[in-house]
């Protein structure tokens, strides 16, 4: 059995959640600007992407840009933006050949105009796309999400299109950006910094979390691999104990 069997056997993950850190540590390693690390870091996206739908993940989130991100110098979130652009550009038809839906979660109205546009032509020409969904996580912040949900619930309870009494985790899960997505099964966060970082809060509630000191930039193929190698050695107990799942 080569390595890519050997995995699917043993219980892929559902859904892969990236927290993709470093790229500015990666530019500065070199005495490069930081907006060397971000187009390389592009790189680490397509050889991740590829990977997931070469396995058969069938849900790969990654962590492009957060709410706090937008602090940031103007400059920085400037290139950010561009390099989104032009990385959708690119990529669409990758995509399409591989049978990839493109989705978005975060608080999108507040992109540039050009990158909503953007990113809403890909979305809807990946539609109909099978394979893999790919979610970008964009202006998101777990916190603004679930405020936002906190906001939609509360004005149907007024409304009277749900009682209050009836809320529950499903319509919590159903009023997220995640809304169409299993929960997260695994974390991988890059770079070595242990930490969320406002990221799907709710939804990682259970998922095994994984550290590497990799920076974003350098992570490939085989780094996704081992990743999911960890992920496979872990038992997942969910409460239970360790002879109730046997
Ligand atoms: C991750 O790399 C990319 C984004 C957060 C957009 P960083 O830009 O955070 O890189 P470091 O953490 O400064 O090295
Ligand atoms: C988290 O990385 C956000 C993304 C990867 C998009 P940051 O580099 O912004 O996180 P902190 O600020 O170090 O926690
Ligand atoms: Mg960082």
């Amino acid at each position: 059995m080569d390595l890519k069997e050997t995995l699917q056997s043993k219980g892929l993950p559902k859904h892969i959640a990236i927290i993709m850190d470093g790229n500015g540590r990666w530019a500065k390693q070199q005495g490069m600007l930081r907006a060397f690390g971000h187009e390389n870091g592009t790189k680490s996206v397509k050889q991740t992407v590829e990977a997931c739908a070469e396995l058969g993940v069938e849900n790969l989130t990654l962590y492009a840009f957060s709410t706090e991100n937008w602090n940031r110098p103007k400059l920085e979130v400037q290139t950010l933006m561009k390099l989104l652009v032009s990385s959708l550009k690119k990529e669409i038809k990758t995509l399409q050949e591989n049978n990839i839906k493109l989705a978005a979660i975060g608080n999108l109205s507040s992109l540039p105009k050009k990158v909503f546009k953007e990113l809403h032509e890909v979305i809807e020409q990946t539609s109909a796309n099978t394979r893999m969904t790919l979610t970008l996580a964009l202006s998101y912040g777990s916190r603004e999400e679930l405020l936002n949900t906190v906001k939609e619930i509360s004005i149907k309870v007024k409304n009277n299109i749900i009682s209050a009494e009836k809320i529950d985790e499903s319509i919590i899960n159903e009023h997220l950006y995640t809304r169409n997505l299993p929960d997260v099964d695994l974390l991988i966060r890059t770079s070595g910094e242990q930490r969320i970082s406002n990221f799907l809060l709710w939804q990682i509630a259970y998922a095994e979390l994984y550290f590497t000191s990799v920076l974003w930039p350098d992570f490939t193929k085989q780094h996704l691999y081992e990743a999911i190698i960890e992920y496979q050695k872990r038992e997942r107990r969910f409460g239970k104990t360790s002879e109730q799942l046997s």
